[in-house]
């Protein structure tokens, strides 16, 4: 293993003035997934925060400009989509390549494509297993280790943040509850809540804070039956104490929030934003 960097190493912690606190100005982001549902909210509300941000997508070119589009509002703020497959090693690679070349490196990054592919579990393929398993684990692994290793090499730099980087493995409630039908899905959403809690007490001493979002039912394209009709909403509120179903910019401000300075010291953590889905709704008469 590398050798842990020592303490004096490292500047004293600045935090910044207030009014600068939620700022993101000056750092630059990778979304992964940045085109669509909540991947594209989070892209968004990391550059009105001020950061720069590269979009990745796999496929939806128009949706994917359209987002870098809005991030770009927010004047100041650089934005460009790159297309690759988080699952795929080379093009991981030339993605974190392309973004040193052309944002000159990263501080924060979300790791957040994932998939879903259904079937009850003695009919479930080999090729449904592996999809959800290639993006939603190995392509954050893959991920993540390129950021560390980008983060590593930088270092802090307290102008910019108290953290030399910052990670947001993207999970889901179903790291903790059990999905029947879904055993690929929960199984990789799982493994991601270990792999971030590994990773984040691998690499503390380096300052780098790895977390975990897991976000409940939020209204996206990946669960839309979910919410489509009024009857499956209703069904749907029964597992929401809160009542309402999540929306993409619940997990984006989330997000924004976990990458600031603000957050500083929370690693290796999953904040569950779930309107409560993970309380055990079914127990609030029975039991
Ligand atoms: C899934 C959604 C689901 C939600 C709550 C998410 O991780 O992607 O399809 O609605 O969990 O069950």
């Amino acid at each position: 293993m590398t050798d842990r960097p020592s303490v004096a190493e490292y500047p004293p912690v600045v935090l910044p003035s207030p009014e600068r606190q939620l700022s993101l100005k000056g750092q630059k982001a990778l979304v992964t997934g940045g085109s669509s549902g909540i991947g594209r909210e989070i892209a968004i509300e990391l550059g009105w925060a001020g950061a720069d941000v590269v979009v990745n997508y796999l496929s939806g070119d128009e949706d994917a400009q359209e987002v870098v589009k809005l991030v770009g509002r927010r004047c100041g703020v650089r934005a460009y989509a790159h297309q690759a497959d988080v699952s795929d090693e080379s093009a991981v690679q030339s993605m974190f390549q392309r973004m040193k070349e052309t944002f000159g490196g990263i501080d924060i990054l979300v790791a957040n494509a994932g998939v879903q592919r259904d079937a009850a579990f003695h009919e479930m393929s080999m090729a449904d297993w592996n999809m959800v398993l290639n993006v939603n684990l190995t392509g954050q692994f893959l991920c993540c280790r390129e950021a560390v290793r980008a983060f590593q090499r930088k270092g802090v730099v307290p102008e910019v943040s108290c953290a030399a980087g910052k990670i947001i493995c993207m999970s889901s409630v179903h790291d903790i509850i059990p999905w029947a039908g879904r055993a690929n899905y929960a199984a990789s959403k799982g493994g991601i809540l270990m792999m971030m809690k590994t990773i984040a007490q691998e690499v503390a001493p380096w300052r780098i804070r790895v977390n975990a979002i897991s976000p409940g039912a939020v209204r996206t394209p990946i669960n839309r039956s979910a919410w489509e009709t009024p009857e499956a909403y209703d069904a749907l509120m029964k597992l929401v104490p809160y009542n309402r179903i999540g929306e993409p910019s619940d997990i984006g401000r989330a997000a924004v929030w976990l990458a600031s300075d603000y957050a500083d010291y929370i690693t290796g953590t999953t904040l569950y934003v779930d309107g409560g889905m993970t309380l055990y709704p079914g127990f609030d008469a029975g039991g």
